[in-house]
């Protein structure tokens, strides 16, 4: 068998993976072997007996940045280093679904979590780094953008999510958020599941899901009814 997917995280918390990634369909995939993971802790890679990985900015300001040696140096053992590399940051690029099924296709990636004020932005040019946000708001560290971003990915990887229907038809497809789902029991608090979906009439009711998937787009994702809108125009022209 290939190798498998593989992400090597280089953190100062390694003993928090795989944390949420651990459990459920992606746990359950790492202890199947469909991807794999290991963290390098940068303290392993300080540059003096107190385990100092930071400096203070040049120019002033408040915070601490991590130095480029630290991270060359806990850079320097990785085998396989032609994986993409990504610098999770709120500066970066946003994190989309069309970024996790590329890394899905990919062999792994090599993720730099940041703390503090940073990392020294020669290492992110030295190494080219893509730089990459899971949204417009401020972690204390990138530890929980990297489950995000690895939860997003592993669960594309073949074999980890059972119906490979179910992720033909999710949210961000096409550029539109899914329609809505209902379940027994049919009639709840006296609210009724729509009558179209118990019709037993397949072709209305994926006219009627196309419908509801619009609206909901439309209403709530003005910036992704766009793009919808713009592919529809370009398929018909
Ligand atoms: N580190 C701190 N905030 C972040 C964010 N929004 N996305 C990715 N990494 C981060």
């Amino acid at each position: 068998m290939n190798n498998p997917w593989h992400a090597t995280i280089l953190t100062l918390f390694p003993e928090i993976f795989p944390g949420p990634l651990g459990v459920s369909v992606t746990g359950k995939a790492l202890q199947n072997k469909l991807w794999s993971l290991d963290s390098i802790n940068m303290r392993d890679h300080a540059i003096d007996q107190h385990g100092t990985v930071d400096d203070s900015p040049f120019g002033g300001g408040a915070g601490m940045v991590i130095r480029p040696d630290v991270i060359e140096k806990s850079l320097a053992g990785i085998q396989q280093n032609d994986r993409p590399r990504i610098y999770l940051s709120p500066r970066g690029r946003p994190f989309t679904q069309n970024d996790a099924k590329k890394l899905a296709k990919s062999s792994g990636c090599i993720i730099l979590c940041g703390r503090y004020e940073g990392v020294d932005q020669r290492v992110i040019d030295h190494y080219a780094f893509e730089e990459v946000s899971i949204g417009d708001y401020i972690l204390t560290g990138g530890e929980l953008a990297a489950y995000v971003m690895l939860d997003a990915i592993t669960r594309l990887l073949p074999g980890v999510v059972g119906k490979a229907a179910s992720l033909e038809e999710e949210s961000f497809e096409n550029n539109l958020l899914e329609y809505p789902q209902y379940t027994r029991p049919q009639c709840w608090k006296d609210l009724k599941v729509p009558d179209i979906l118990v019709s037993g009439h397949h072709k209305n009711i994926a006219n009627w899901r196309q419908e509801q998937a619009e609206q909901i787009t439309k209403a709530r994702r003005p910036d992704l009814w766009k793009l919808y809108e713009d592919e529809c125009n370009k398929d018909y022209y």
